[in-house]
């Protein structure tokens, strides 16, 4: 598909489904009726969650904590992990009986794993008293599916292939009301040889400016104090666009609206990352000191393999010009452990950049192969044991690291957005430094969501303690 036939749908699609809510409130409006939706995989899956949360609540359901007493359950699955498919086969397996028990209670899949016609085939087969199958292009028609499932017996399925197309006006629960996820592209271009995401997700696309500034005018006149743009690549942010704009332009429209507190974004492609997007990120007072940046691999060969178009030197050398320019920022990063054919020398290379750059987190993983996928028809795949060998020797490096840069910050006052109360203690609060690092420290719950100074104390390996020293 050429650029230029991406399209906006917005009304149209919208309008129709603003037919079948009217519809079903007719019906049953009346009915208070409870949902529950379980998500896996990336913030952008638990984005399409907050938006499925949002549609449901129009046709008047409430969240509930506990499956057994929902009306309708959700599963938005993710299929990067390793056994993906077998765990969530697993987990709708479980479910029968909820069906069994009430017949009248609505099930459905979602997500990426619903891209792939295999896994659709499977739920079909072995699970067919599962009511709803649809994909990650097409969430905004959840009301139509209720509405025709409650019409008509039998599963519905309904999957778009990728359809180049962006639904705008999707509108969307917050899990924080001081915090919010705002997409910014779909889909991915890279064909990194291991990935699945660019099968799941489509190809890239990127939302109109006007309507990116829109969302974040209205979700901080809606009290919201930090956003996190997201995009699996979100350098290449504007190249679909008729009027090009670069993403560290886009950063600095956001930085410009009265009231922004807080700006993060992610993923960031090293490939793609500008000297121009650096110096954006360092002159902009709201973009926070922080950057997710996968870099998956050490050795130049396996780079190359992965399709990832760096090198170590080049990821190397981008770190530092980095760190030159936001001397206290935050890294984190993205590892993958045994990809086919990397040998013990070159996954030393792994190690080698993870002791240079000092990663304050690390999401690792260990290869896994993901069917439809060039790595997957690779030779020399790496056993497993071999594999959870180098695992734990990659932790092994990374955790003292990372106690060392929290070390660092012992004394400090650094300033933070209260999140909520500890899970045990109702007088301990946590929340986010600017770098991203989850902080406790004792304090009232009305001071959620309000942006305060804390000293820190006491370093751990991946949170710190500390104590209030005033509102910033
Ligand atoms: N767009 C983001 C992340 C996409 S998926 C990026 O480019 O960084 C999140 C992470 O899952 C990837 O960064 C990678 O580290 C991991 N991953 C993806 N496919 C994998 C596979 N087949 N095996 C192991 N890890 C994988
Ligand atoms: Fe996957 Fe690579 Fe795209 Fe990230 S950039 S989503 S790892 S293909
Ligand atoms: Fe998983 Fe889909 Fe995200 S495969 S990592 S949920 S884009």
């Amino acid at each position: 598909m050429s650029e230029r036939e991406i399209t906006t749908v917005s009304q149209d699609e919208l309008e129709r489904q603003e037919v079948y809510i009217e519809a079903l409130n007719r019906i049953d409006g009346k009915r208070k009726k409870s949902c529950y939706i379980e998500t896996y995989g990336c913030q952008m899956n638990e984005h399409d969650s907050e938006k499925m949360e949002a549609i449901l609540e129009r046709l008047g359901y409430v969240g509930t904590e506990t499956k057994e007493d929902a009306d309708l359950i959700l599963i938005n699955t993710c299929l990067v992990r390793e056994n993906a498919e077998l765990k969530v086969y697993g987990k709708v397996g479980s479910l029968k009986h909820l069906k069994e028990n009430n017949p009248e209670i609505i099930l459905g899949i979602c997500g990426c794993m619903m891209q792939q016609e295999e896994v659709r085939k499977v739920i079909k087969e072995k699970h067919s008293f599962m009511d709803l199958i649809f994909g990650t292009h097409n969430i905004h028609k959840l009301p139509e599916y209720i509405y025709k499932h409650n019409q008509q017996s039998g599963m519905i399925v309904d999957v778009w292939e990728d359809g180049g197309r962006i639904v705008e006006g999707v509108p969307s629960k917050r899990k924080f009301d001081h915090k919010a996820l705002v997409n910014i592209t779909f889909g991915c271009n890279n064909f990194c040889t291991y990935c699945i995401v660019p099968y799941t997700r489509g190809r890239e696309k990127s939302r109109e400016v006007e309507d990116i500034l829109e969302e974040i005018r209205g979700l901080i006149s809606e009290g919201c104090k930090e956003i996190t743009l997201l995009g699996q690549n979100v350098n290449s942010y504007g190249k679909t666009l008729e009027n090009r704009i670069a993403f560290a332009d886009l950063l600095r429209e956001i930085d410009k609206l009265p009231g922004i507190e807080r700006v993060r974004f992610m993923t960031s492609h090293p490939k793609d990352l500008s000297d121009e997007l650096i110096s954006a990120m360092a002159e902009c007072d709201s973009v926070c000191e922080h950057i997710h940046l996968p870099f998956q691999a050490g050795n130049n060969r396996v780079l190359k393999t992965m399709n990832r178009k760096y090198t170590k030197e080049q990821y190397l050398e981008l770190v530092d010009k980095i760190k030159r320019a936001i001397p206290d920022i935050a890294i984190t990063t993205d590892i993958i452990v045994g990809f086919p054919g990397e040998t013990y020398e070159e996954f030393e290379d792994t190690l080698d950049v993870v002791r240079k750059v000092g990663f304050d987190a690390a999401y690792t993983y260990l290869y896994s192969i993901r069917e439809g996928t060039p790595a997957a028809e690779m030779k020399d795949q790496i056993p497993e044991d071999e594999k959870s060998r180098r695992f734990k020797e990659l932790l092994d490096t990374l955790n003292p690291i990372g106690y060392e840069k929290n070390l660092k910050m012992v004394g400090k006052v650094e300033s933070v957005l209260v999140e909520g109360t500890s899970k045990n203690n109702e007088e301990v609060l946590s929340g986010r430094t600017r770098s991203g690092k989850l902080i406790n420290f004792k304090g009232t719950a009305d001071l959620i969501g309000s942006i305060v100074d804390v000293k820190i104390e006491e370093a751990r390996t991946w949170t710190l303690n500390g104590s209030l020293a005033g509102e910033a």
